[in-house]
């Protein structure tokens, strides 16, 4: 089982960073079109679009509709979720029978958990008591397989960059993580939000964040020839091994298959890879 992860496209119309932003959407979904073998599932964990504005998830909605794999989304604090529900209506997993995108997927041998961490109006994250209890009621739905957990905002201690935080309380980064840890049968966190590779851990769960898409937002030193290079995350699922991390790098220029940058995580910056 192969989980490809895409994080912040901020896609933009109508400014002059529209084109770059959906230049790089596509020739990322391009990229994961092109893998061999191709992915079972492709998550996108937020901030897909940038103002949260209805032409913007058109826009966004078409280009994720290239995608040979099943797409997954999950909002981040600079998306709509009423404006993102109406453009991924088509999707039967963005249930309305709560305020939050939470969701689990069954379809696969790991199960996938996605979970809304977005506090409307604020850029930074918040976790509620009624997601907390409805996670842990979904962990324990079915013991066997074991869950990948998907979020915005990562839910620890990043220790790249200058915020090392991006929940609005300690309190409610506090009450995801213990939900995480509950049941003991997480056995992995994939965020985005941060705009730059990190690793960490939930208590014991191992925990990562994916670069941005969008590479003008992109944080970290990166090699001239990458600057304007797309990346993302392939988690590779086994059952023995749990799941391994690869970054991948799309090119820019040449095919859209890209280059290959096999540099396993944690790496805090690919600029050492
Ligand atoms: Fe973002």
């Amino acid at each position: 089982m192969i989980i490809a992860q895409i994080s912040d496209t901020h896609l933009t119309l109508d400014t002059p960073e529209a084109e770059r932003r959906i230049r790089e959407f596509a020739l990322t979904i391009a990229d994961i079109n092109a893998l061999d073998p191709p992915p079972d599932a492709i998550v996108h964990t937020g901030d897909i679009v940038h103002n949260g504005r209805r032409d913007e998830y058109a826009q966004a909605a078409a280009l994720l509709a290239k995608a040979h794999a099943p797409v997954y989304v999950l909002p981040g604090n600079k998306d709509d979720r009423a404006n993102l529900r109406a453009a991924f209506s088509g999707r039967d997993y963005l249930t309305p029978d709560s305020e939050f995108i939470d969701y689990v997927v069954e379809d696969f041998p790991a199960r996938l958990i996605a979970l809304d961490t977005v506090r409307s109006g604020a850029n930074r994250g918040d976790f509620r008591a009624e997601q907390a209890q409805r996670l842990v009621e979904w962990t324990d739905a079915e013991p066997d397989r074991p869950i990948a957990v998907f979020t915005h905002h990562p839910p620890f201690e990043v220790t790249v960059g200058p915020d090392r935080f991006h929940f609005e309380t300690t309190e409610s980064m506090a009450l995801l993580q213990q939900a995480l840890q509950r049941r003991g049968r997480i056995v992995a966190v994939f965020s985005g939000h941060v705009h730059r590779a990190a690793a960490g851990r939930v208590g014991t769960i191992p925990a990562s964040v994916v670069p941005c898409i969008a590479t003008s937002l992109r944080k970290g030193d990166y090699p001239p020839r990458m600057k304007t290079c797309p990346v993302y995350h392939l988690h590779r699922f086994d059952p023995v091994w749990g799941f391994v991390t690869e970054s991948r790098v799309v090119g820019m220029q040449g095919s859209a298959a890209g280059e290959q940058n096999n540099a396993p995580i944690p790496a805090a910056s690919l600029a050492h890879s």
